[in-house]
């Protein structure tokens, strides 16, 4: 019995992919990224990653990951990842959160900053920017002179693709549908010839995306008070779940808030610093 995988669409040219092969693949996406890959994923990693091969002219993905893992294979092994990773987002996504953040959180932060606090939000795993523009429009809702106050949301992912997206901060009709009409237009320039809506300076004012893979170490300065960190940690192991809710911990103020996906939880080391007060909805409690 063969336990190469190899798809009924596969073109006559197109390599299999060995349980071997599926192996080192995980092993390097698990040291890279954090990237859980179980065996049931066998077809999404051949799918995406049969198209690096064919681009590259590659035979076989025992020689694609010698590349990637040689000392010249930085560059595919970022595209490796970019294939990898899952960008699913959209606007107001667990509407929940936004209510939350909007109704209970923000108008007092907010009008601490109007008096002169410094109020910082991190939106980890951003994808292509719907998460922190939804977070960005609340904050217009509640304050539309944001943009006087010391008020930023830092947005991070490893995947430069959908960064570039999320800082061109055009989306379509369909992509915006969840949005109010009124916050759409407080947020969004009216659509452009291609029916393009474009995030209005007040809102990209707010917003700065950069590049950081959570495995590394984290460069900002101070703490935050809000976090988004949700629909990320469900793709790792739970070691590692656990080791970066911990470190989350460290990088929020007491008292400030953490959000995580829907069918993430804060467990370990991490969960004594926090109180669960609404759903996936967590407070540093030792304020
Ligand atoms: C499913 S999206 C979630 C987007 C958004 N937070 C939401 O809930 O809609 C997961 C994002 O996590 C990013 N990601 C995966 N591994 C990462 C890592 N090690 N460091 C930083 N970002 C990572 C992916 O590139 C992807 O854009």
């Amino acid at each position: 019995m063969s336990l190469a995988f190899s798809p009924a669409s596969r073109a006559v040219d197109d390599p299999e992919l060995s349980t071997k092969e599926f192996g080192r693949i995980a092993r390097i996406i698990r040291a890279e990224a954090g990237i859980h890959l179980a065996d049931a994923k066998t077809s999404l990693v051949y799918s995406r990653l049969v198209k690096r091969l064919r681009a590259l002219g590659v035979t076989s993905f025992a020689a694609y990951c010698d590349l990637v893992e040689s000392p010249g294979g930085t560059a595919e092994l970022q595209k490796m990842v970019e294939a990898l990773t899952t960008n699913y987002t959209f606007f107001l996504r667990e509407p929940h959160h936004f209510d939350h953040l909007r109704r209970e959180v923000l108008p007092d932060l907010l009008a601490e900053a109007a008096r002169g606090r410094r109020v910082r939000i991190w939106s980890a795993g951003c994808s292509m920017g719907h998460e922190t523009y939804s977070i960005a429009l609340q904050i217009l809702a509640v304050a539309p002179d944001a943009g006087r106050l010391d008020v930023k949301i830092l947005a991070t992912d490893i995947d430069r693709n959908v960064l570039a997206t999320a800082r061109a901060g055009r989306y379509d009709e369909a992509t915006l549908a969840a949005v109010p009409k009124a916050e759409r237009e407080r947020g969004f320039l009216p659509a452009d010839a291609a029916g393009l809506f474009e995030a209005r300076p007040e809102l990209r004012g707010l917003v700065t995306f950069r590049e950081l893979n959570l495995l590394d170490d984290w460069p900002m300065n101070g703490q935050f008070d809000i976090v988004f960190f949700r629909n990320v940690a469900i793709y790792f192991d739970q070691p590692l779940r656990e080791a970066l809710w911990a470190r989350m911990a460290k990088h929020i103020r007491p008292g400030g808030w953490l959000y995580a996906g829907h069918s993430e939880r804060i467990t370990g080391a991490a969960a004594q610093f926090f109180s669960h007060e609404a759903t996936t909805t967590y407070r540093r409690h030792d304020r």
